[in-house]
């Protein structure tokens, strides 16, 4: 891959900039989000399977209840608590202890309820305390709830009411390889306040992963694509260096 030295310090382009935003956790990602994610904001993250989103997200709440304080919840579409639970651990990330104290709960899903879902995230977030969400993935509730308006409204009120109960949330959107949209219903980047992509792409033969801010409500960021990589530590971003690739975006 080729690298290439940025001079940049996104943190100081605004002044000020840090006051009103949380320590994601994610190595490198508040250099390039220009300090930090913007507290109740809702952050889209977005990528294709296998770029790292439910990583990055287990590591923003475990990060966030270990080290700032901040409860968290973890709303899961699509992989089983014990699953994802059992891979936290290969990163060193143990979520029992936080479980059991109550400063972090996994919701576990079930499609046959889906109408009742986010009013049992607001109630496993009152009940925490929680100011860290996740919500993974977006693209898994498209497939029960038909009609796109609907969805719309949906996502809407999740924001609402995640802005509501001052909580600041990661709504992962998974997309189809390929596409050119950067969610997968192409509504999603309207309702978020920030939006992250990650992408994994072939570049001369070898898979490169970069990550982009595309846009945070209210601040500057880094407009450029960075490297990033998934280590047995976790996310780690690269806010000095460009990665070169193409992208359809
Ligand atoms: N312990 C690890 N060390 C290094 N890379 C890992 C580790 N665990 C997972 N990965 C990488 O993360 C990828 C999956 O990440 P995941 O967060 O599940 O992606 P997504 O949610 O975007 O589909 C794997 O394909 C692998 O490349
Ligand atoms: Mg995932």
């Amino acid at each position: 891959m080729e690298r290439v030295r940025l001079t940049g310090d996104y943190e100081k382009m605004l002044p000020g900039a840090g006051a009103g935003r949380l320590k994601s956790g994610i190595k490198g990602l508040d250099k390039i989000m220009g300090g930090g994610i913007p507290r109740k904001d809702l952050l889209l993250l977005t990528g294709t399977t296998g770029t790292g989103k439910t990583n990055f997200c287990l590591q923003y709440i475990y990060e966030g209840v270990t080290r700032h304080k901040q409860n968290g919840v973890y709303l899961s579409f699509e992989e089983l608590p014990e699953s994802i639970s059992r891979n936290a651990l290969l990163f060193g990330w143990d979520f029992r202890p936080l479980e059991k104290a109550k400063r972090f709960s996994f919701i576990k899903y079930d499609p046959y309820h889906v109408e009742d879902v986010f009013d049992i995230l607001e109630a496993a977030i009152r009940d925490n305390k929680a100011e860290r969400v996740v919500v993974d993935s977006i693209s898994a509730l498209g497939l029960y709830v038909r009609d796109k308006a609907e969805l719309r409204r949906m996502i809407f009120n999740l924001s609402l009411t995640l802005k509501k109960l001052n909580c600041t949330s990661i709504l992962v959107s998974e997309i189809v390889p390929g596409s050119p949209g950067l969610s997968r219903y192409g509504v999603e980047e309207f309702v978020a306040d920030s939006v992250v992509v990650l992408y994994y792409e072939r570049m001369n033969g070898n898979f490169t992963r970069a990550v982009q801010v595309w846009k945070v409500r209210g601040s500057p960021h880094s407009e450029k694509l960075h490297p990033y990589k998934i280590t047995k530590n976790g996310f780690v971003i690269y806010p000095e260096e460009e990665a070169f690739i193409k992208t359809r975006r």
